[in-house]
């Protein structure tokens, strides 16, 4: 709450990195993702009815009840909409958007936008963020079309400073995993090719892991063991879900053996995997993980959902961050200001 106006709400969401782990989410896998220091803030004001501005737009929407629109606009209608379908109080406000997490960059503006959103309507921290997590998501899916897990949602509204997130999407048991990264530095470097979820390869290969399952007779990918009775395209990308699982409980041990070459070794390895298996990347990231890898990063990949975005590159002490790279470590999760 602001000392200037107690009906005044701020809130602040991040947006997030993945460690590693990626397209593992939505086929209860493992991940380890942390939030980073920039993120959306909105504030919220009581109104008449819901004026919306995003800032960075310089673009308005108005509404009293939520019905249906493209874009931008579909976050806080379905935000309210969704709030008020999971029996919370939500009264008409004027919500400012402001942000300083670049769009489409892969590093989550969207989740960012959804918890940010979600704490100035309520204007409170709800306790089961599991439950909020699960309620953004349900925005994203069906608001604004973009069949997202929940990887993003998790980190932004569980993250804590110092720690990445070990998640297990099957559980949704949420470790924090002490992440000591000595003097050595994780940066992302932007490829240029900016993505959007709901129009790129991304539910495609959402339903290409449904049909390997259905292939194989098994529920998730998390229960595949022999993939002997797939092949082609639905093969590869089993593979790279079962091996980047792998990878996760291979960092995780790395961590904590200290071993960071080994860690860098394991983001060069999930890369390949998303390039060569899930087939994710552009040549705009591939461009740019050679650019880190260059520069002297120990391992490079492509954060997040790919088809464009970030590059996460971990440095070890003394390498130059490539040219326009941003320091990224592990902070809080999305607040009240
Ligand atoms: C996007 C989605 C997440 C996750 C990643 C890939 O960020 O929003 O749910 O699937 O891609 O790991």
């Amino acid at each position: 709450m602001s000392v200037l106006s107690p009906e005044r709400v701020v809130a602040f969401g991040p947006g997030r990195v993945n460690l590693i782990g990626e397209h593992t989410d939505y086929n209860d896998g493992l991940s380890m993702p942390f939030a980073i220091e920039r993120g959306v803030t909105v504030t919220a004001t009581p109104a008449d009815r819901f004026v919306v501005d995003a800032r960075d737009f310089g673009e308005r929407d108005e509404f009293s009840e939520p019905e249906r629109a493209d874009g931008w606009r579909a976050f806080a209608r379905g935000m309210v909409a969704e709030l008020r379908a999971a029996g919370f109080d939500v009264a008409p406000a004027h919500l400012e958007i402001a942000g300083d997490l670049p769009q489409g960059s892969g590093l989550s503006s969207s989740a960012a936008l959804e918890s940010a959103l979600a704490l100035a309507l309520l204007g409170r921290v709800p306790e089961d963020l599991k439950a909020l997590a699960q309620l953004c998501s349900r925005v994203e899916n069906d608001w604004v079309g973009a069949e997202t897990g929940l990887l993003d949602q998790l980190a932004s509204l569980m993250s804590e400073a110092e720690h990445v997130l070990r998640i297990d999407f099957r559980s949704l048991e949420v470790r924090p995993f002490p992440l000591d990264l000595g003097g050595w530095t994780l940066v992302t470097v932007e490829s240029g090719a900016t993505h959007s979820h709901a129009g790129s390869g991304y539910n495609q290969r959402r339903a290409e892991c449904r049909a390997a399952c259905q292939a194989l007779g098994i529920a998730s990918l998390r229960d595949a063991d022999d993939l002997s009775a797939l092949d082609g395209t639905l093969l590869k990308r089993a593979r790279h879900v079962v091996s980047e699982n792998a990878r996760v409980d291979a960092t995780a041990a790395a961590l904590d053996a200290h071993d960071l070459e080994a860690v860098g070794r394991l983001l060069d390895a999930s890369h390949a995997s998303l390039r060569d298996d899930y087939e994710a990347s552009v040549p705009e990231v591939e461009a740019t993980v050679e650019r880190c890898k260059a520069a002297g990063a120990a391992g490079a990949r492509m954060v997040g959902g790919g088809f464009g975005g970030s590059v996460l590159a971990l440095l070890p002490p003394g390498v130059v961050r490539p040219a326009g790279a941003l320091t990224v470590a592990p902070h809080g999760p999305a607040r009240l200001l």
